[in-house]
């Protein structure tokens, strides 16, 4: 039996996509292995539990940092147990995998990308630009002649494109995101409240209690980190204004990037943005006030998509689906 995946490959997270199924698998993209040996020792989850935390011989890596292929044999090994993974035992056939990149990537990078997913066992590869396939997850119709604004905002890119007829006409890709959101808010503590605080924690802030636009209610709550006066643990009460204060520059980026994408829009297809709006994808998509700030800021509608971390391989699935993996955008 034959089958066809999708894969969304995330720095932050991997999902596969299998057709008829959905979205059936979501996991880290991290990767331990045993330095002395070059052995994998985890992958996915269980590696996540893994950094920061490995006695000195293991080290955990996330193999796509900033959304390109920076260790292709740890990645193509990722791929291939991902795959295995999604398929189980069923696999009697080699599948055709649809795997989709960045828009900003080189060629160098691609060809990377898809010797791992051969190296993984597809039978047939294909890549999709990523904002092509947050838009077709996203449930837009990108056959017809009209313009619509993508802005994927995952982990370590964004994404912004004017997509047409299938393809992208005017795009830009940031090597900013989520996890630059989380570098931000570690910052702010550091110098506002002289704590310093891991990623992980920085995380759980801009989740919990983040906004990039004011909240009418302000919230809070209790972080711990270590004093950096006195090196000893120390507890501080957080507020959602002070993560927008932290968050300003980073998500300004984004605004800033989404208004030259504008400028460079043929202008039919910019009236047809006005029109229907600026889709948001991904993620890093999910902080509160980014909707108000990029409406705010641009005077267009904008909204989220529904399961903003899933588009994408959603997206990429549903294009085997529709093409049978055969075209490429
Ligand atoms: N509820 C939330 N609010 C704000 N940010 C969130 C939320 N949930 C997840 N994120 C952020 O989303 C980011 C990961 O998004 P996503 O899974 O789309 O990235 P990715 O596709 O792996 O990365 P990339 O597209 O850059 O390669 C992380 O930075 C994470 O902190
Ligand atoms: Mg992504």
């Amino acid at each position: 039996m034959s089958a066809d995946i999708g894969i969304d490959l995330g720095t932050a997270s991997v999902l596969v996509y299998v057709k008829g199924k959905g979205v059936i698998l979501k996991e880290p993209s991290v990767v331990a292995y045993d330095r002395d040996s070059n052995a994998i020792k985890a992958i996915g989850e269980e590696a996540r539990l893994m950094l920061g935390r490995t006695p000195g011989n293991i080290i955990a890596v996330r193999p796509l940092r900033q959304g390109v292929i920076s260790d292709y044999t740890v990645t193509e090994k990722m791929i291939k147990y991902f795959v295995q993974k999604a398929l189980g035992k069923r696999t009697f056939k080699k599948p055709r995998i649809s795997i989709c990149v960045p828009s900003g990537v080189t060629e160098v990078e691609r060809k990377a990308v898809e010797e791992a997913a051969y190296a993984a066992g597809a039978r047939e590869v294909n890549l999709i630009e990523e904002p092509v396939a947050a838009a077709i997850g996203a449930g837009i119709d990108i056959s017809k002649p009209c313009g619509n604004m993508i802005v994927d905002i995952g982990g370590g890119t964004s994404d912004i494109a004017v997509i047409s007829l299938g393809g992208t006409v005017v795009n830009t890709s940031l090597k900013l995101a989520g996890d630059d959101f989380d570098e931000a808010i570690v910052r702010f503590m550091r110098k506002k409240h002289n704590l310093l605080i891991g990623e992980r924690t920085a995380e759980d802030i801009k989740i919990k209690i983040g906004t990039t636009y004011p909240l009418i209610d302000e919230e809070s709550m209790e972080v711990r980190g270590r004093n950096l006066v006195t090196g000893l643990p120390k507890t501080v009460t957080v507020t959602s204004s002070e993560t927008e204060e932290a968050l300003r520059e980073p998500t300004g980026q984004i605004v800033e990037a989404v208004i030259s994408v504008l400028e460079r829009t043929p202008p039919e297809l910019s009236a047809d943005i006005l029109d229907r709006g600026i889709m948001l994808t991904g993620g890093g998509s999910m902080l509160r006030g980014l909707e108000e700030l990029i409406e705010e800021r641009t005077g267009i509608n904008t909204m989220t998509a529904e399961e903003p971390m899933q588009v994408v391989a959603i997206g990429t699935g549903q294009f085997v689906e529709f093409s049978g993996g055969r075209k490429e955008y």
